[in-house]
């Protein structure tokens, strides 16, 4: 894909569905009694990677773009799969499907691309290992391909040192198909979709914060959960691709509709304000999440810290929020981020690159980066990795870059985002 600077950016958006809500509406669905209806799902590669797993293990699942339907078996309906689960580059689908197979009465095998099967699954085979899974590393490399057998499942207290949603929900998964309890604990809290939704399915779960910021989940085991009618929010992950570049593109307003603004996941509003950002939040509103119409206006930027704490709500965000203080006066450092390594890329190299590429100075760290950001962006060749991230956060570069942008396998932005070069033509005469 070629871009070239644009002179504004105007017109409203409406960002797909959340990509992690939609994989949870339909695994969470296949086991349940009854049939889950689902609007806005995300029709993106990863979520279709998951609707093909269920279908292979004998769940029908009716889905017309964004409208699904997915006819549950209940806890214990799902059946052996014919061959090997293709999990394509979807972390989620590997991490979640692992805990639900962990409690299964059948072996599986689950496999995806080459970036998918370098990823490292051991923060799930040592949880779901202690919980009397058998599941195993079929190269021994810590990565997929997973074998995973019959196994009988006991409840655990598991801390995990990472603040991660799929370990989480991996763990939290299976605890429906242990005997007792089930405890998670994450340094912070990360994303909450699986505890609010298995909530709404009916499960028997709770959360807990405690003083120190540390949180606990706990899950019993349940005899069923129940179909739901979900209507999906927009994605905040692909709503920041559109903030960043209203911002960024001079004498630009964009609204952008229904966005999820979940506080597990919003840390990139906060920090877009702190970076001197014009955002109104047009309309605040509730339905299964928090959601918001956001009216984005051109502003001058400045640099920030950003660490700690608001890691985990912005963690997808950061390819974006990278390219932005590439354009914000000052420095932003980036830290406690060692987790962007492990992504579809390793974030920390991908986005260096391609800063580079486009002259930008950063300094890349052990846990996340150092931008000196203020000074015009050069139009270059930049590679994508594969990663649909950084593909999309460096296309925004590419609006504001002197001269021509190249990203090189652009069309990777279908893994969570396959109209958004669509979208962005929507909203400008020329790029
Ligand atoms: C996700 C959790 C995050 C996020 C990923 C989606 C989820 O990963 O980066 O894109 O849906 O649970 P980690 O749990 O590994 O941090």
């Amino acid at each position: 894909m070629k871009l070239h600077p644009v002179s504004h950016l105007s017109g409203t958006v409406t960002v797909p569905g959340d990509k992690s809500i939609s994989h949870r509406c339909v695994m969470f669905g296949a086991i349940a009694k009854g049939t889950t209806e689902i609007i806005n799902f995300l029709p993106g590669a990863d979520c279709l990677s998951t609707i093909q797993c269920f279908r292979s293990m004998g769940i029908l699942i009716e889905q017309n773009l964004t409208k699904v339907r997915v006819h549950g078996n209940g806890l214990f309906g799902l059946h052996a799969p014919s061959g090997i689960l293709n999990v394509g580059n979807s972390g989620t689908t590997t991490r979640l499907l692992a805990g639900i197979l962990a409690g299964q009465s059948f072996m599986s095998v689950l496999s995806g691309d080459q970036s998918l099967n370098s990823r490292p699954m051991e923060r799930i085979i040592l949880p779901l290992t202690k919980m009397g899974a058998d599941i195993k590393s079929l190269k021994g490399n810590g990565c997929a391909p997973l074998q995973i057998a019959p196994g009988k499942l006991c409840g655990i207290e598991f801390h995990s040192p990472v603040s991660s949603a799929q370990v989480k929900s991996s763990i939290l998964l299976a605890g429906l198909y242990a005997d007792n309890k089930t405890i998670v604990t994450e340094p912070v809290l990360s994303r909450d979709h699986t505890e609010r939704m298995l909530h709404s399915f009916g499960a028997n779960i709770a959360s807990q914060i405690h003083l120190n910021g540390t949180a606990a989940i706990e899950i019993c085991p349940c005899s069923e959960l129940y179909a739901q009618k979900i209507c999906v929010p927009g994605d905040i992950s692909s709503a920041a691709y559109f903030i960043a570049a209203a911002l960024l593109v001079r004498d630009s307003e964009i609204l952008i509709r229904n966005v999820g603004i979940n506080p597990t996941r919003a840390g990139i509003l906060d920090v877009c304000l702190r970076m001197g950002a014009d955002i109104t939040f047009i309309k605040k509103y509730q339905e299964q999440e928090p959601m918001a119409d956001l009216l984005i206006r051109t502003s001058r930027l400045h640099g920030t810290t950003i660490e700690g704490a608001e890691i985990p709500t912005l963690i997808d965000e950061i390819p974006i929020i990278a390219v932005m203080a590439a354009a914000a006066e000052g420095t932003t450092v980036i830290r406690d981020a060692k987790e962007l390594k492990v992504k579809e890329t390793n974030r920390i190299a991908t986005i260096t690159a391609g800063l580079r590429s486009m002259g930008v100075d950063v300094i890349p760290t052990e846990d996340g980066m150092i931008i000196h950001g203020g000074h015009p962006l050069q139009g270059a060749f930049v590679e994508s990795y594969l990663d649909h991230r950084i593909a999309m956060a460096f296309s925004i570069a590419g609006l504001i870059a002197e001269g021509e942008t190249t990203i090189n396998n652009s069309s990777c932005v279908d893994v969570s985002y396959p109209a958004f070069f669509e979208t962005l033509r929507s909203l400008s005469s020329r790029f």
